[in-house]
């Protein structure tokens, strides 16, 4: 483990110079994500503004420690022994911008570490049309990129227009959609790049059918998810053409529990942790349903929600 005594003293003060934001130790990661669930990271770090970010980054990187952003933690499983190396939360980058364009065309501008639903709640106060689909996706703007989140037949490949990067080095690039490599569920990056801030290309529309279109997806979300609980979304990808959710259904595991974390009756690709789960019975959970799963249909389940850090 890094621990505090472990980081030279002169690291320490060019990394707390870096970020003028908390810097913690030992923080339990179990407190940073939607799961509840995970151990603890050696230090997290929480700088806010992009000048911070890059700062830290690049003083992270001189002294070779690994990093890990984190957003809203919403697609995330940490195991139960933490992470080896530093945590950013980018819960300080959240700025929003509107860009008026030519002919009804609005630009939404979101720091990384933005709520979605702070653009989607924007666009809906301002009368722009184009986010109703992520309405009711919990998650952050940089991790709803990174993992190209989507819904109801949209993506969001379908509405960026270019995202901003920080490199290992601290130094800041943009790239246009057309660069940008999404697949379902999936933007491939180069290790070393993290998501600074997104900009998103929409429209002028009418307020109304906006606000309705987004009361009728947060009621679809509400009906079908299982909300009360803390969960991490859909823990499974759809294979081509079917939903791994009506897989696991059918194969009668819902229901099942490993410790306090259980296969939600209510949609079979949702775990939920119905108070004191740990990662361990999470992750017993992927594999009971990842080989049942094959034995019975044939169909190799993948993950959609990350999984980092150390066993116990
Ligand atoms: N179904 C069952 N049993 C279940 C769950 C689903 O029979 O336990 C059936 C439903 O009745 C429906 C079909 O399976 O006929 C599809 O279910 P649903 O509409 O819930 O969609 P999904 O394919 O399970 C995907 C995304 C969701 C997104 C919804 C709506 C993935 C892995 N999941 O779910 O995204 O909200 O479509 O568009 O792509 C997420 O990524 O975290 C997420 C929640």
């Amino acid at each position: 483990m890094i621990e505090q005594a472990m980081f030279d003293d002169a690291f320490l003060e060019k990394l707390r110079a870096a970020v003028s934001g908390a810097v913690l130790f030992d923080e339990p990661l179990s407190r940073y994500t939607s799961f509840g669930v995970g151990g603890k990271a050696d230090a997290i770090i929480f700088p806010k503004n992009s000048e911070e970010l890059s700062r830290a980054i690049a003083c992270l990187g001189e002294e070779a420690v690994p990093f890990m952003p984190v957003g809203k933690g919403t697609n995330l499983i940490v195991r139960d022994g933490g992470y080896r190396g530093v945590v950013i939360s980018l819960s300080g980058l959240h700025d929003l911008r509107i860009e008026e364009g030519v002919d009804g065309a609005v630009c939404i501008h979101a720091e990384a570490g933005a709520p979605l639903a702070y653009v989607v709640d924007l666009s809906l106060r301002e009368g722009i049309a184009g986010m109703e689909f992520c309405a009711g996706i919990p998650g952050s703007v940089g991790g709803a990129v990174r993992m190209n989140a989507g819904a109801y037949g949209r993506e969001i490949k379908d509405v960026v227009e270019k995202v901003a990067f920080i490199t290992g080095k601290g130094e800041i690039l943009e790239q246009d959609r057309g660069s940008l490599d999404f697949t379902y569920r999936r933007l491939a990056l180069p290790p070393d790049l993290l998501i600074l801030a997104a900009a998103f290309s929409l429209t002028r529309g009418d307020r109304e059918e906006i606000r309705k279109k987004v009361e009728k997806i947060l009621a679809l979300r509400k009906e079908k998810h299982p909300l009360m609980y803390r969960n991490a979304g859909s823990i499974f990808k759809n294979p081509p053409g079917i939903s791994a959710g009506r897989i696991i259904d059918e194969t009668g595991l819902k229901g099942l529990q490993t410790g306090d974390a259980r296969i939600s009756e209510m949609h079979g690709n949702f775990i939920v942790n119905l108070g004191r789960a740990k990662a361990v019975d999470v992750l017993a959970l992927i594999d009971t349903v990842k080989k049942r799963v094959f034995e019975e249909r044939g169909i190799v389940l993948e993950t959609e929600v990350c999984i980092i850090g150390e066993d116990r």
